[in-house]
Order: structure tokens, then sequence, then C-alpha cells
């Protein structure tokens, strides 16, 4: 593409160190489609007539449909999945094809391809997100009414519902969501007609392509736009959030699926065995996804610290942006289908987490409270709690086996009330503020939950 200024040719070394190809070819579906709008653009401008503009096209589709059914041949000597394709399309319809790349670069061209991919996978990323959703939300009514303790410092805390457990993974879920559509609105600016740096002497009517492409916006800067790769970063940050939120959930179902806590069962569709030992049944896929987080988390790094030293405008360093972006979309894809999978498979041992949560002192705070509505200063309350909580587990007897005489000697009000704070499914249903745990609030939030992903 360059030879005219060059008397040797490019080392082999080189050419396979600088290649991209066997990357970036993914995205030779974006770059026909950016090239027929620029070809559209050539046409408005005069550049090329209508019979060149439709052999254009009709030669990208063609070699689209040759790429897709995998008789297309790559040569890496052509560097990128653009020179390949152009190359190509000169072979086949000759100088019209050698006018197509007229004020455009490689440098506006990748970053449309790269925001044309971009935009595409979001979507696909938002939809398996949902699936992955509505998985949980179903999980959650399967184990409808089944209690649990909510921990902190994974030391039993408060009585929750199972399914409020699984809402919180819906919410998080729900946050990425919001940050892929927000980042997607950066990510869809039109870049083409920047050219190099410094757009182009001959001018194309940069709104069609855009209108042709359905982008609501251009870019407005040119150094600006062929250099700008803030939008692969927002989504590598957006989907590697994503990954620690199911590598929370992970890290739970894991604990859960132990004989220790014995929470829930994993289907066997979704767990593996032991080569060695024979009783074993293991959550691998949510060990993988634990594992696979890390790669997000370092793909966002790699890009970050790629960008932080980069001049303007467009550097060669930018062409290491695609394999961590395409890495990060590959791993949060899969992992959210299999997630989806696993989670339609876990069921909840209801009669496993009320035995956990019936530990006494579980309902601490509520005796706490109890105080409190009887006129104690909560930090009064407090203390006489924990002075019953040391002498309940002195004694080895829990809340409710205490009498009312021995509550008294803490303090002298405690009437035999207190014992209905005491009861699991009372303190349960008492959880009532916005966002609480009562069993009416928590019906609701799946009810909101189903609405939202329904619409
Ligand atoms: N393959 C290159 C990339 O991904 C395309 C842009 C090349 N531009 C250039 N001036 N060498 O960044």
């Amino acid at each position: 593409m360059w030879k005219g200024r060059f008397s040797q040719p490019t080392s082999e070394l080189v050419q396979r160190y600088g290649e991209s190809v066997s990357f970036d070819w993914r995205l030779y579906a974006h770059d026909v489609r950016g090239s027929i709008a620029q070809s559209k653009a050539l046409l408005a401008a005069g550049i090329i007539d209508a019979t060149e503009q439709a052999a254009i096209e009709r030669g990208l589709l063609e070699i689209k449909a040759e790429i897709a059914d995998g008789k297309f041949e790559w040569k890496p000597a052509l560097e990128d999945v653009h020179m390949n394709i152009e190359a190509e399309l000169t072979k086949r319809i000759g100088s019209a094809g050698a006018k197509l790349h007229t004020a455009r670069s490689r440098n506006d061209q990748v970053a449309l391809d790269v925001r044309l991919y971009c935009r595409d996978e979001v979507d696909e990323i938002i939809g398996l997100i949902k699936t992955l959703q509505r998985a949980l939300i179903e999980a959650a009514e399967r184990g409808e009414g089944a209690i649990m303790p909510g921990y902190t410092h994974l030391q039993r805390g408060q009585p929750v519902l199972f399914a409020h457990h699984l809402l919180a993974y819906v919410e998080m879920l729900g946050r990425d969501t919001a940050r892929l559509t927000d980042a997607r609105t950066r990510v869809n600016v039109m870049p083409l007609g920047s050219g190099a740096l410094a757009g182009s002497t001959i001018i194309l009517d940069r709104a069609l392509v855009a209108k042709e492409l359905d982008f609501p916006a251009i870019t407005q800067n040119s150094m600006d736009a062929v250099s700008d790769r803030d939008f692969v970063a927002e989504l590598l940050f957006a989907i590697a959030l994503c990954g620690v939120h199911l590598s929370r959930l992970s890290e739970d179902v894991i604990l859960w699926a132990t004989a220790e806590f014995g929470f829930v069962t994993l289907s066997d569709a979704h767990t593996t065995g032991s080569s060695l030992m024979p009783q074993k049944k293991n959550p691998d896929v949510a060990e993988l996804t634990r594992g696979k987080s890390g790669r997000l988390v370092g793909n966002l790094m790699a890009l970050l610290t790629l960008l932080k030293g980069l001049p303007m405008t467009y550097n060669r360093d930018m062409q290491e942006d695609k394999e961590p972006l395409f890495d990060s979309i590959d791993t949060i894809k899969s992992a959210l289908a299999v997630f989806a999978e696993m989670v339609s498979g876990m069921e909840v041992r209801a009669e496993r987490t009320k035995a956990a949560a019936s530990d006494p002192m579980l309902l601490a705070t509520d005796l706490a409270d109890y105080l409190v509505k009887h006129g104690v200063p909560f930090r009064q309350a407090h203390e006489i709690i924990g002075k019953l909580v040391a002498f309940s587990l002195s004694e080895g007897r829990g809340f409710a086996d205490l009498q009312l005489t021995e509550y008294q000697q803490f303090w002298s009000g405690f009437d035999s009330s207190l014992y209905q704070v005491l009861k699991l499914d009372t303190a349960l249903a008492a959880r009532q503020s916005v966002g609480a745990p009562s069993p009416a609030n928590v019906a609701a939030q799946l009810h909101r939950w189903r609405e939202i992903l329904s619409a």
C-alpha cells in the first residue's frame, strides 16, 4: 500500500510482529459496512460514479459472504483486516476499488470499525445480562420463603430471605446494564472523515455516512477522533465490574455448595467430578468465573496503560487495544451465558438455610430494638443485649430458652412480649423499611424486576 516511497520490502519478522489480521479479521462485517457507507459518500461527492459505487458494494458483499463461509484467504503481509479487504476488492473490480480509500485513512477507518463492533457487542451483552437476571429471579421464586442468615464479615448477622440475597445481584447487574447503556452513547459517535488526523481537502458528507450507519452524532475534532479509545476503556471497565459482580456471586455459590453451608445444590450438568475422589461434585463454573474475572480487570489495566503515554494522535500502539477488547467481550459473554444456565439449575435447601437462620443470636439486634421501643437509648440497649449474649453463651441456652426473670436481671422493664420478638417469621416480617427483606417487600421487588425485564 505504501510501496511508492520504499525501496526495500518489509522484513519477515516485522511483518509477523506487526500484523493484526490474525485477530482483527473479526471486524470484517463492520469494515464492509463502513466501506459501503464510504462509497456512498464518494458517490455523493462525485468522486466515483454510480456504476463504480455499485461495483464496490457488490464486490464488498461478495467478499463478506466468502469470509463468513470461511473461504477468504487472509494475507498477513497485508497487515490488517482493512488492507486485506481493500486489496482483494481492487483485485476483483479494478480502479473503482482503488478509489475507495479516497479521503480516508486506516486511522479513521479502524476507529469506525471498532465503534460499530462495540455497539453491536454492547447490545448482546445487555441481552445476556437480562437473561441472567431472569434466571436469578426464577431461582428466587423457586426458593420463595427460604430464610437464611445474612452475613457481614462472613459472620452471621441478621435473617434475610434467600430471594433478597439473589435480588442483590439483580440490582448489581441492573447497574451494569445502566453503565453499558451510558457508555454506548459515547461509542455511538461517527469518526469517519477524520482521515489520518486532519480530515481531508476532499469534502465528504459526514452526516450522510452517519445516517447510513445509524449514528446519531459525528465526532467534532479529527485529532481526537483518530486517537480516542475512551469508549473502549469505558466498556472494559463496565465489563470488568460486571465480571467482579459475577465473581462475588461465584464466591457465594461456592460457599453455599460446601458441605459446611449446604445452602444450595447445583445440577450435575453444571458441576464436575474429580478424577480421583469419587464423591466430589465441584462448582467449577463458579470457580472459573471467579478466575476469569481477573482477566477482565487485567484487560482494563492493559488498555489504560497503553493509552497513558500516547501523544496526539494515532500511534501504532493503539493496535494493541483489540486483543484485550475482544478477550473481555468474549469472556463476559460466555460467563453470563453459562451463569444463567447454572443459576437455572441451582436449588436452595430451605431446611438448611432455615436451620442456620434459626441461630438465636441473629435476633440480638431485634432485642436491642425492643428495648429502644421501650424508651432505652440505643447505645445502652446495645450494651444490655451484649451482656445478655454473653450470658446466653455461657449458659449454653438460646434467647428463647432464658426465663423472663433472667432477662429482668439485665433490664427490669422486660415483659413476656419479648418472646414475640424472638420468632424468626415475626422478625423478618418486621423488616418493612424500603429495601429491607420483609417477605412483602421481597415479593414487590420480584414483581418490579419482572416488569423491568419484560419491558
Ligand atoms: N491495524 C491498525 C490498528 O488496528 C489500523 C490502523 C493502522 N494505521 C496506521 N497508520 N498504521 O490500529
